[in-house]
C-alpha cells in the first residue's frame, strides 16, 4: 500500500523549502504546489511530486489535493492571503485530508485583534480552520532570523551601522530551521494537542545588543542609530503596509516574547541569535578561494 503524500504549498519559498527538505530526508512522500514546476525540480530533484498551478486555479488545486493525507499550508503576505488559503483548505478537506498544519503570522501581529492587516488575514484563516472537523494546527512564529535579522546583519557589514526605530526594543527572533522542525513534527506526530502554537527563539535580543554582538564578531565598531518610526502608508500595496505595521509593533516592544514550545516539542533548545550572527558573518565575509 502506498503512503498518501503530504502536500506543501509555498514549497519553493524561504521556509517551505526547509520543510520539504526535511520531509524528503525522512523518506516521506511529498507533493509540492507551485507556479514554477521547473524551479521545484531544480530544488528538490525527481523524488518530489510536482503539482503545477496558481492558488486561484480551482482545477489545479483539485488535482494537487487528490489522494493527499496531510497539508502544509503556506502563502505569502498579500491581499489574496485569505482567499488563497481558504481555497487550498477547502480543496484539501473535500479530498479528505486528515490534517492541516498552517504557517500563520507572528502572534503579536494577530493579537489583540486589529494589530495588523496581515495578522487579521491570518486570523480569518485560523478561524476557518478551527471550524473544521479535520485536525488542524496554526503555527505562529515570531520574526524569522533569516529575514529581518539577516537584513540587519547585511547592513552592519556594509555600513557599520544598526538602525532601528527603538534600539532597546527586543525581539524573540526564531531561526526558520526551528520553525521547519516544528512544522515537520506537527505533520508527523501521532496526534495534535493544540490548535495554535506560538513559536519563538530562546531569548529576547534588542537592536542595541545585536550591534554589540556584531561588533564583536566583525572585530570593528558597529554604531547603533535611532531613526524615526516608519509611517504606515494609507495606500500602497498590502505587503508594504503590513511591513510598516510590523516595524511599529516591534518598536513598541510587542515582539519581545519567548515561549517554551520549541524545546518542549523538539526536546532541544532553539537556535540562538548569537549562533545565527556567527554563522551569517562567516558566510557573508568569507573570502572566495583562489581558483587558478
Ligand atoms: N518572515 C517572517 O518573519 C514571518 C513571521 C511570521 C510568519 N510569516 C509568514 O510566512 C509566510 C511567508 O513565508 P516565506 O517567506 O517562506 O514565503 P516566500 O519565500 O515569499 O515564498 C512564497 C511561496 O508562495 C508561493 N506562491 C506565491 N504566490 C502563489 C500563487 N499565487 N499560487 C501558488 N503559489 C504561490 C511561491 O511559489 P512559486 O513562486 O514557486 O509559485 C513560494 O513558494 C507568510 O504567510 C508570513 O505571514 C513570516
Amino acid at each position: 500500500m502506498s503512503v498518501a503524500p503530504i502536500l506543501v504549498t509555498g514549497a519553493t519559498g524561504k521556509l517551505g523549502r526547509l520543510i520539504v527538505d526535511r520531509l524528503l530526508a525522512l523518506g516521506q512522500p511529498v507533493r509540492v504546489f507551485t507556479r514554477r514546476p521547473d524551479a521545484a525540480r531544480v530544488l528538490f530533484g525527481e523524488t518530489v511530486q510536482v503539482a503545477a498551478g496558481d492558488f486561484d486555479d480551482r482545477k489545479a488545486l483539485d488535482a494537487a489535493v487528490h489522494g493527499i493525507g496531510r497539508l502544509l499550508l503556506l502563502s505569502p503576505i498579500n491581499a489574496r492571503l485569505v482567499t488563497d488559503q481558504i481555497a487550498v483548505v477547502d480543496a484539501a478537506v473535500a479530498a479528505n485530508a486528515a490534517r492541516i498544519v498552517k504557517i500563520s503570522g507572528s502572534d503579536w501581529t494577530i493579537e489583540p485583534p486589529g494589530s495588523s492587516i496581515s495578522g487579521a488575514a491570518h486570523a480569518a484563516v485560523e478561524r476557518h480552520l478551527n471550524g473544521l472537523a479535520a485536525k488542524t494546527v496554526s503555527l505562529r512564529p515570531n520574526a524569522w532570523m533569516q529575514v529581518s535579522l539577516a537584513n540587519t546583519i547585511k547592513q552592519a557589514i556594509a555600513n557599520g551601522q544598526v538602525i532601528a526605530a527603538n534600539l532597546d526594543a527586543g525581539i524573540g527572533y526564531i531561526d526558520a530551521r526551528d520553525i521547519a522542525d516544528v512544522a515537520v513534527h506537527q505533520l508527523l506526530a501521532d496526534r495534535l494537542r493544540r490548535r495554535t502554537l506560538i513559536l519563538t527563539g530562546p531569548d529576547v535580543v534588542s537592536f542595541r545588543q545585536i550591534s554589540t554582538l556584531l561588533a564583536a564578531e566583525l572585530k570593528r565598531p558597529v554604531a547603533a542609530l535611532d531613526k524615526p518610526p516608519q509611517t504606515v502608508p494609507g495606500d500602497g500595496d498590502f505587503e508594504h503596509r503590513a511591513v510598516a505595521q510590523f516595524a511599529r509593533l516591534i518598536a513598541a516592544g510587542r515582539a519581545a516574547t519567548t515561549t517554551d514550545v520549541v524545546p518542549t516539542l523538539l526536546g532541544r533548545p532553539p537556535r540562538t541569535v548569537a549562533a545565527f550572527i556567527l554563522e551569517q558573518v562567516a558566510a557573508m565575509t568569507a573570502v572566495p578561494e583562489y581558483q587558478p
